[in-house]
């Protein structure tokens, strides 16, 4: 039973391989690592989804994570034995995912420049702590519990610290979230405490996190949820899973995220390269990232705006060196990731070399938008009703971008993926109370 799912390192050259029970989240030459399925699964299963969304009192139907478990099923269960589910999947009694679908925001459609039929927005902030990551933690939490892990630990922006302590807490295990000292959103590091979490202050940025939890996991024997761990990726399929099925699998011409540490690139990538293999869509969708301009690493690279070589995944060749040299030229001038969509405030993105597969896979494009744009795309996401925090308003001001530069043409399809909740509450305030602002609306005095 043990094998129809596996590890397998990304890089064509190592291909190293470990069992699905095995806790490691690179291989041991320190690449990423892939979840593998060695079955195919069959495209009926699109009707069994469908029914699924009558759930008929089982949390495994009511997730929008675990609706779609067959196409995820690394504990090698059977999936129609929900009592198995219940031994196995770790669920917030089905709410992750519930809530998220694509919709057709008239304002926003309007602002970037589409017909409304044309273009769906996904809020994936209506998810139980507030962002996407619920996803993908649900899948990393139920690895770390087949596992046996006793603590969980990651670092965070702010919103896998929330999500991670909120999986913790419901089931029972310790979790530590490593965040980069006075440079998350108040909402979010209250999540944390809130859901008991132990928060370690780092001196320094998101990337320092990263390698001191990376390493204190080590020598803790933490199990590591941040988006390198291959799981998370699996439960972020799920996002362009819901959104394709609302389209009826008939992809769109775009995906559009927000890009910080890439998670979403990467598992938007191996959901579409997975469908696209197993046949359930015709056409690949292209995904755009969209960083902001003061952490704009991979925009930068693949763009060519580094040493002039657009860096590309190149058949699992990425020359590796560029992203070095980048990254020892940052540090050299002393530049720091700087965005007030601190989110997003990543310069050294751990997903960099899957992000650059699903571009390549998907002919995929990056960009950059400036911290006026995200504040405008949140704020129109706002005057349709649904609530996005600042680095989401990246998707429609990318959209608006790349509409403009005609690399998104008018009549395309497109879905953007709104990722978090807002949990900066001061941001909004203070953008309706600068009348310059696009949007803003002023209180009367
Ligand atoms: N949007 C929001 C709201 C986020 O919280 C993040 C990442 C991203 C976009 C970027 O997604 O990393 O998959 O490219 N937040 C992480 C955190 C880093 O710690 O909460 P990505």
């Amino acid at each position: 039973m043990q094998d129809s799912a596996y590890l397998k390192c990304i890089d064509p050259k190592c291909g190293l391989e470990y069992p699905i029970n095995s806790v490691v989240v690179e291989c041991e030459k320190g690449h990423l690592l892939d979840v593998k399925y060695k079955n195919k699964q069959p495209v009926n299963l699109k009707e069994t989804f469908l029914k699924r969304r009558n759930p008929e009192g089982s949390i495994f139907n009511e997730s929008g994570v675990w609706r779609f478990r067959e196409l995820l099923n690394f504990c090698q269960i059977d999936t129609e034995d929900l009592e198995e589910c219940s031994k196995y999947l770790v669920s917030l009694d089905g709410s992750e995912g519930r809530q998220s679908k694509p919709y057709h925001m008239s304002k926003a459609a309007e602002f970037v420049g589409l017909n409304s039929g044309n273009l769906w927005f996904q809020p994936e902030g209506y998810n139980p702590s507030g962002s996407f990551k619920d996803n993908g933690m649900a899948s990393a939490v139920t690895h770390a519990k087949l596992v046996n892990a006793k603590k969980i630990v990651c670092a965070s922006t702010g919103n896998t610290s929330a999500s991670a302590g909120m999986f913790a807490a419901n089931e029972g295990i310790e979790c530590d979230v490593y965040i980069p000292k006075g440079q998350i959103a108040p909402g979010k590091l209250s999540q944390a405490y809130q859901f008991g979490a132990q928060i370690i202050e780092v001196e320094g940025n998101f990337d320092d996190a990263l390698s001191q939890s990376l390493e204190d996991a080590k020598n803790s024997s933490g199990y590591t949820v941040n988006s390198i761990n291959p799981f998370r990726i699996e439960g972020q399929k799920t996002i362009p899973f819901r959104a394709l099925e609302y389209l009826e699998w008939d992809a769109p011409d775009w995906i559009v995220y927000p890009g910080g540490a890439l998670g979403n690139t990467s598992s938007c990538g191996k959901a579409i390269m997975e469908l696209y293999e197993w046949g359930w869509i015709k056409k690949i969708p292209r995904i755009a990232v969209i960083n902001a301009e003061g952490a704009s690493t991979l925009s930068d690279l693949y763009n060519g705006k580094f040493n002039g070589e657009e860096l590309r995944w190149n058949n699992g060749n990425p020359n590796v060196e560029l992203i070095e040299e980048y990254y020892s030229d940052l540090d050299k001038k002393g530049i720091r990731p700087k965005t007030k969509a601190t989110a997003i405030q990543i310069g050294r993105p751990a997903n960099i070399l899957k992000g650059l597969r699903a571009l390549d896979f998907t002919d995929g494009v990056a960009t950059t938008v400036s911290d006026s744009e995200m504040l405008d795309g949140m704020s129109v996401i706002g005057l349709n009703g649904f609530d996005c925090e600042m680095a989401s308003g990246a998707s429609p001001a990318g959209v608006k971008k790349l509409i403009k530069e005609e690399i998104i043409k008018k009549d395309d399809i497109v879905v953007g993926i709104l990722t978090g909740r807002q949990k900066d509450a001061m941001l909004p305030v203070d953008y309706h109370n600068n009348p310059q602002n696009r949007f803003a609306n002023p209180p009367k005095k």
